[in-house]
């Protein structure tokens, strides 16, 4: 399976000139699956949750998701990118999976990061895997990772690819997603995006290091802090399906949820 990322830095408010910039880099590429940064189409810094919902998609009839659905089916690959979604009177920091036979899936970000508190609604779906042609995948979006029950959810639903758009700024980040990689054998492509957005008194400095990680927490594939970057690896997404860890040990069958605390009640 030929999955990678498209690395970038999203102009803020630029709708079409972000999806356009899209479209063109990634028509020529030969690929199955390919992840995008968080927030790509609108960019990150909003002044208000108002100014936001003028970018956010409603699901599936923003004409966005049908100019996507074409490309991938004209393509016959699958795309996940980050997108402000409009539901309602809500908005989510979201993931968005399109595939090559017109589905639309969801997955709205759980932890928010910081200021996106004040403009986001927290993500309401608790960690849905889909199908990608016969792989499981899951989605997460940036902060999540630092939640290591968001990645062990979408692995216990059986998920073997997790793709992670992000907008990461701690710069501690990028390890970090390895370790989730290891601890659940799985494949992992961070969609990172580069740059700087300013709005006020608000400065973001994103890292970049987009990268995709093998179940081992082998470093497939990496992009630099800044560059604009097309990556694409060639992945055996069975791999993910191994949890041995040594001969008498299976990182799913010796979980001890017994007496684990959830914290919850
Ligand atoms: C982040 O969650 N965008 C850091």
């Amino acid at each position: 399976m030929r999955v990678g990322f498209y690395q970038f830095a999203p102009k803020p408010r630029a709708l079409e000139e972000n999806l356009n910039r899209i479209f063109a880099r990634l028509k020529g590429v030969n690929a199955d699956l390919i992840v995008l940064p968080e927030l790509c189409l609108s960019g990150y810094l909003f002044a208000s949750r108002e100014e936001l919902a003028r970018y956010a998609l409603k699901l599936p009839d923003a004409p966005v998701c049908s100019r996507l659905a074409n490309f991938c089916a004209e393509k016959n690959f699958s795309l996940v990118l980050g997108a402000a979604e409009k539901a309602g009177a809500s908005i989510f920091n979201s993931a968005l999976l399109f595939t090559p036979n017109g589905s639309i899936h969801v997955y709205r970000k759980v932890h928010l990061f910081n200021d996106e508190k004040d403009i986001f609604d927290p993500g309401d779906l608790p960690f849905p895997v889909f199908r990608v042609d016969t792989v499981t995948v899951g989605m997460l979006v940036c902060f999540d990772y630092f939640f290591p029950e968001s990645a062990r959810s979408l692995v216990l639903r059986g998920a073997q690819i997790v793709c992670h758009p992000a907008n990461l700024v701690l710069n501690y980040a990028q390890s970090m997603t390895i370790t989730r990689a290891q601890e659940n054998r799985v494949f992992w492509i961070l969609a990172n995006r580069t740059g700087t957005e300013a709005l006020g008194s608000r400065v973001m400095n994103f890292t970049g290091q987009s990268q995709i990680i093998s179940p081992e927490g082998t470093v497939l594939a990496r992009a630099s802090a800044e560059d604009e970057k097309l990556e694409i690896v060639d992945i055996n997404p069975a791999l993910a399906l191994n949890k041995t860890v040594t001969p008498r040990n299976d990182l799913i069958a010796d979980r001890r949820p017994g007496l684990y605390f959830s914290g919850a009640g």
